[in-house]
């Protein structure tokens, strides 16, 4: 009783904690959703300023059904940069879900964290191999998990009614799935725009219902600028470098402005982008001689299979007046924008963001990359030493097909259905399970024998035990 006073106490200080802190280092954005889980671990954890709550403890709004139990998994050999979240995971033998609550209508950023820890215990880079749903779509398919700089998976996900549902399914029998931590957080209204321009070899047209689809975010590119980490972003993204897309051959210089960065309703928000993103870029001068048709190209490597979103940032923070850049956009080769008037798309501002979404359909020319390319218009007239075009940042996002999957054209339907029946199994495993503990009860009055055995069931035993919390969660709850 005392422990569980303790521990009370304990979460209500963590929560006016992390209320607090978060108060004053949210800019203006704060989600009217956030669940932030770290899996496998009993206490909670924080990374920049932000508390991811133990996914063993009953106070959070997240619940885990696991019906044949689960391990929490501590790392092991894990050098001291690596932070909290990613030192434990919770490894599942059998499907699972985590059901978050959600308050609000609308798009939802979910990230997931894997981890491939290394342990004595259980050999991850051998054994993990699982699919994930989110909301009935897939979104993983013989997932293996990743390590260092690949440990996160974005996905934007409409959520029409109270939660989201998150499943990790093991591909086989034989094979273990794990989670080390989950972000659910409402996106801000303005982030996903429901209307984009396609762009294909027939040309330019109106592509309307982006909202709903469920989308993975592949590149987020600070382009011409330095690594944006969850710490300086508004909705805690990362965004890299451009340096690996930029394809050689072609002038570019990079351009930074120490100036304030001005949003206003029409351009893009802070949330859509950050300070840090709109103010670098790269930038084309115009030099003598001949012009070239484009100034400056990124190759995005993608599956082909899938349809694309690509946002381009915009923010002239190269200038010295208005109305002096105009360019031309391509994407694939195809001209997406021409003429494109950064003065009059930003209201007239000089260092105002703006941003244009367009979409390619990969299947149709079954390209494996995406080639966005900007030049000078027909309409420039600067002299030598003028800018011939400019871009600040690229987010490129992978749409659902047809059976609302991510990864592979099978529906979520398909992959439940197709693992065995588990409810059936665990009702028999809970038989067994009490014949078990029937026999080792009547061997253990007979004559006390050490156990020693390194299976499954051993660790699992070892979870209760170091944890004793989360025994009622993992207790014949069925999905
Ligand atoms: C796992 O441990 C080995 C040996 O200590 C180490 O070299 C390797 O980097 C570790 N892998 C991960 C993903 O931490
Ligand atoms: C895990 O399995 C891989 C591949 O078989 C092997 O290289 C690695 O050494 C194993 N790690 C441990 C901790 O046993
Ligand atoms: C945040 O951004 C500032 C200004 O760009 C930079 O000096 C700082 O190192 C960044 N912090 C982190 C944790 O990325
Ligand atoms: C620019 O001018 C050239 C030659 O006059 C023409 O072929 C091309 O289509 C024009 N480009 C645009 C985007 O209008």
């Amino acid at each position: 009783m005392a422990i569980l006073y303790t521990r009370i106490g304990f979460l209500l200080f963590a929560f006016l904690v992390s209320s607090s802190i978060s108060v004053s280092v949210s800019l203006t954005f704060s989600p009217a959703d956030e669940s932030l889980i770290n899996c496998g671990s009993d206490v909670d954890s924080t990374v920049d300023n932000r508390v991811f709550v133990s996914d063993a403890s009953s106070a959070s709004n997240v619940k885990l059904f696991s019906p044949e139990g689960s391990i929490a998994l501590q790392g092991e050999y894990l050098s001291l940069n690596v932070p909290q979240i990613y030192r434990t995971a919770r490894i599942f033998a059998r499907q699972a879900k985590y059901e978050l609550k959600v308050g609000e209508k609308g798009t939802h950023m979910v990230r997931l964290h894997f981890n491939r820890l290394n342990s004595s215990k259980i050999n991850l880079s051998d054994d993990a191999e699982f699919h994930v749903t989110v909301n009935g779509h897939v979104v993983l398919r013989n997932f293996r998990g990743g390590y260092d700089e690949s440990r996160v998976r974005e996905f934007l996900i409409w959520v029409d009614a109270g939660e989201v549902v998150i499943r990790l399914i093991p591909s086989r029998d034989s094979k273990l799935a794990f989670v080390n931590a989950i972000e659910v957080i409402s996106a801000p209204k303005d982030l996903i725009a429901d209307t984009a321009t396609s762009v294909s070899r027939d040309g330019t047209g109106k592509l309307n219902g982006l909202a709903k689809q469920a989308m993975e975010v592949v590149y987020r590119i600070n382009v011409g600028g330095r690594k944006v980490t969850p710490f300086n972003d508004t909705l805690w993204r990362t965004w890299v470098t451009d340096d690996e897309y930029l394809k050689a051959g072609h002038a570019s210089e990079k351009a930074y402005f120490t100036g304030r960065i001005k949003y206003r309703p029409g351009g893009a928000s802070r949330e859509v982008g950050p300070d840090n993103v709109y103010n670098t870029a790269r930038v084309a001068r115009r030099s003598s001689g001949v012009v070239p048709e484009v100034d400056m190209s990124w190759d995005f490597p993608v599956s082909a299979d899938y349809k694309h979103l690509i946002r381009m940032h915009f923010c002239d923070i190269a200038s010295k007046s208005l109305g002096l850049l105009y360019f031309n956009i391509y994407i694939n080769g195809y001209l997406a924008y021409g003429d494109f008037d950064i003065s009059y798309a930003a209201d007239n501002v000089l260092a105002s963001p703006y941003y244009i979404d367009f979409v390619v359909d990969a299947t149709v020319d079954s390209r494996s990359s995406i080639t966005l390319s900007v030049g000078p218009s027909n309409m420039t007239s600067v002299g030598e030493g003028g800018l011939d075009a400019i871009l600040n940042g690229v987010e490129i996002m992978k749409m659902s097909n047809s059976l609302g999957s991510l990864d592979g054209f099978v529906s979520a339907d398909t992959i439940l259905t197709s693992c065995p029946n588990r409810r059936n199994l665990s009702i028999f495993i809970a038989m067994m399970a009490f014949m078990c503990i029937f026999m080792s009860f009547y061997i253990a009055t007979q004559r006390k024998k050490v156990r020693d055995d390194y299976g499954w069931t051993k660790l699992s035993m070892d979870v209760r035990e170091d944890n004793p919390k989360s025994g009622h969660q993992f207790a014949s709850r069925l999905p």
